[in-house]
């Protein structure tokens, strides 16, 4: 496996597998691997295509007074992971190389729909994850990449600009992996406390809970967001930031379920803001 750090050498090396007649397979990540990380580059090499993972953490996405600078890093380790699972190449750059132009002046806009929900929460995420993934394509050249349902608004704005930009790439959302008690695996539940790990079960049951009131029938949007805020609302050590029933695509919020819609949450444990999401059923 070959770890390269330049923009140079990724290219050269990615362009090196299409020449021999394979196609790449690119896994875009933070590091810090957990077993959802690990699912998406298994996914990736069950494709037989050359996979790639690049490992770098995007100071663009992340907002004035957000955990960047505590983001956890382990590149030793991911590494290690990455070579195991028989990754091709880890794209592994500095920020000075990925943004050699310092201050950002040209970037991708997510439109409307980076500006709902997380967008709306934390303003700027989305352009930041549209301008980088873009970069990375760019720079990769992947036929698929891999993209976990856990951000499924991620991956909404990254179909839509492969979509509205004409991006070669077809992009493979992939199942959210969740600890035994439900909690989706995220770099950031390594900030929890044990009691805060505890309370943050609340997030997958107001999704179950809600997901079960529409197996049962009940259609109205409003009635199953309020029954996730209840849930989420009685547990002390959890600050609801939203709860919401919206549009797969558009991430609109659904008043009537007709078709396919996601539950999705946000909340606080102490200073640690989490997110998850459940597809509901359409019956
Ligand atoms: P990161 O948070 O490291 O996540 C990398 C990929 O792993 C994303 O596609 C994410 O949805 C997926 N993932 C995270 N937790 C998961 C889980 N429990 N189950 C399944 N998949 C999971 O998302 C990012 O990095 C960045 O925004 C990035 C796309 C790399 C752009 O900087």
């Amino acid at each position: 496996m070959e770890v390269t750090r330049t923009v140079a050498e990724a290219r050269k090396a990615c362009d090196a597998a299409r020449s021999a007649g394979r196609s790449v397979g690119f896994v875009p990540t933070m590091g810090a691997f957990h077993e959802g990380h690990l699912s998406l580059i298994r996914r990736a090499r069950g494709e037989r295509d050359s996979v790639v993972v690049s490992i770098f953490v995007n100071p663009l996405q992340f907002g004035p007074g957000e955990d960047l600078a505590r983001y956890p890093r382990d590149e030793d380790r991911d590494v290690a992971a990455a070579e195991e699972l028989g990754v091709h190449l880890v794209f592994a750059p500095s920020v000075e190389e990925m943004y050699p132009g310092g201050e950002h002046e040209v970037t991708v806009d997510p439109g409307p729909l980076g500006d709902r929900l997380e967008g709306a929460s934390r303003p700027g995420h989305f352009r930041g994850v549209a301008t980088v993934v873009a970069k990375l394509f760019h720079v990769i050249g992947p036929s698929r990449a891999y993209f976990g349902e856990k951000d499924a608004q991620q991956l909404a704005v990254i179909r839509r600009m492969v979509l509205d930009l004409a991006y070669p790439v077809e992009v493979v959302g992939c199942p959210i992996v969740r600890e035994p008690g439900g909690l989706a695996m995220s770099s950031r539940n390594a900030y929890l406390t044990p009691e805060q790990r505890d309370a943050a079960g609340c997030l997958f049951l107001a999704l179950s809970e809600a997901a079960q009131m529409a197996r049962s029938g009940e259609r109205d949007g409003a009635k199953l967001v309020a029954s996730m805020a209840r849930e989420i609302g009685a547990t002390s050590q959890a600050r609801l930031d939203y709860a919401a029933v919206v549009d797969e695509e558009t991430f609109q919020e659904v008043r009537e379920i007709t078709r396919p819609a996601r539950a999705v949450v946000a909340a606080r444990f102490g200073d640690t803001r989490l997110i998850d999401n459940l597809l509901l059923p359409v019956l």
